[in-house]
């Protein structure tokens, strides 16, 4: 967890809010988030490609500074794009709601890149008239569709060739997106036949490449790897007088959920900027999680605890609803009492009351806790609130922001009756 979050005064704290004060104004199960712990995650990143990149000897006087695209599916809320927004950063979208999410909260969509791989006519028009940096391409029938879609608007579309550089991260196999195998991008040998493509389409302007090839990746080499199979292309391409603007790396840096050692950013940008030299062309990044991960947690409450023959159940007031990476990916995430007692500890499985036996928080863990204690799931600020869902006619938890002294619910809990507002009865 961010530095933001601490134990002082015998209770845990985000920045200077003790969260049972957080509990008590707006219940459980509540999103936790810091404001310095996202700003400071956005400012590492910036500066650690600043300094990077100073280093590199004969770098073109007024290179352009790279561009943070905060990946938006990581945590959506539109105080925390409005965040990143005035810090300047720009936005990787996969949706028209993403994209109007990203307007709603003050973002620049000349600084939007979309990604994707079934981008509908609509969201390719929508996204045209929004006026975004860039298309990324991830098909043929895509290129053919946005050329239509663009010259029935009179547009010319920018457009980046999404390529999958075939190299294997070795994260979990659901979240690896640059192999052969997966849905995504176009196959690096299949790449320099679309760029071709695009040139003839009269409504698209080529601008750049891009590549993404997974999430919650912690290793560096496999980035290094990527970036050098992208700027073959690169190269191949300018012999044909094809010119590219930037270079997109995707995202899936990933973080410290338990014992992981991801690199530092410091580490990523050196290396990343040794493999890239002096090139001229502008780098585009698409971190989520690394922006939001560990800016987040979520709070719950112990309903119950539940000794059986086999394990012991702490029965508690979030669920696989409100955080569904353990279900989905066997995902591990620190459970932290917040107010700590002594005593015995005793091993728990963290569940939650959905009637699954899928819905499980963390497994076997040693706690000290009671009934009505309440628990912090850590590292839950990425790919938490955003994949939530109302499974269990449960409403969605409330997300505060915490901001030195100040709380602020940057989304009310949703109201029972919300959840079937749009249904109706049979004539
Ligand atoms: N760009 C593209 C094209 C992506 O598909 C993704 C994530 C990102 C950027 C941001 O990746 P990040 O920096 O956050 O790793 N639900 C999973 C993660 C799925 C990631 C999907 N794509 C999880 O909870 O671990």
């Amino acid at each position: 967890m961010d530095a933001m979050f601490n134990l002082r005064g015998g209770a845990l704290r985000v920045e200077d809010v003790p969260l049972q004060a957080v509990a008590e104004r707006f219940g459980t199960p509540t999103y936790v988030y810091s404001r310095a712990a996202l700003t400071g995650a956005y400012r590492a990143f910036e500066s650690a490609f600043a300094d990077a990149l100073g280093q590199v000897p004969s770098r073109p006087a007024g290179a352009p500074a790279p561009l943070v695209c905060y990946a938006v599916k990581a945590n959506p809320n539109l105080a925390i794009l409005n965040l990143f927004a005035r810090m300047g950063s720009g936005f990787d979208i996969v949706s028209a709601g993403e994209l109007a999410r990203v307007v709603a909260a003050g973002g620049d969509p000349s600084r939007v890149v979309f990604s994707g791989v079934g981008k509908s006519a609509e969201e390719l028009k929508l996204a045209l008239e929004a006026g975004i940096l860039c298309f990324n391409i991830e098909s043929i029938p895509e290129l053919h569709r946005l050329e239509r879609v663009a010259g029935e608007l009179g547009k010319v579309a920018p457009v980046s060739i999404r390529v999958n550089p075939d190299v294997n991260p070795n994260t979990h196999p659901y979240i690896t997106t640059g192999l052969n195998e997966n849905k995504f991008g176009v196959n690096h040998a299949d790449a320099l036949g679309l760029y071709r493509a695009a040139r003839g389409c009269r409504h698209l302007r080529i601008t750049g490449i891009d590549c993404h090839i997974g999430s919650q990746i912690t290793e560096i080499a496999p980035y290094a790897d990527a970036l050098e199979r992208i700027l073959e292309l690169v190269d191949l391409l300018a012999a044909e007088g094809i010119v590219l603007e930037h270079v997109d790396l995707g995202g899936g840096l990933g973080i410290r959920y338990s014992d992981e050692c991801p690199p530092s950013v410091d580490d990523y940008a050196a290396t990343i900027t040794r493999v890239f030299g002096n090139r001229p062309q502008r780098l585009v990044f698409e971190p989520g999680r690394l922006m939001v991960g560990n800016a987040g947690l979520l709070l719950t409450r112990v309903e119950y605890l539940k000794p059986g023959p086999v394990k012991n159940f702490a029965i508690v007031d979030a669920a696989m609803n409100d955080l569904m990476r353990p279900a989905l990916y066997e995902a591990y995430h620190e459970v932290l009492p917040v107010v700590p007692r002594t005593g015995d500890a005793q091993w728990y499985d963290v569940v939650g009351p959905v009637c699954e036996s899928g819905d499980w928080l963390a497994r076997n863990r040693a706690l000290v806790i009671a009934e009505g204690d309440l628990l912090a799931i850590a590292s839950a600020g990425a790919y938490g609130m955003s994949m939530s869902s109302n499974y269990n006619t449960r409403p969605r938890a409330a997300e505060v922001m915490i901001d030195g002294a100040d709380m602020h619910e940057v989304r009310a809990r949703e109201r029972i009756e919300q959840l079937f507002e749009g249904e109706s009865l049979l004539p």
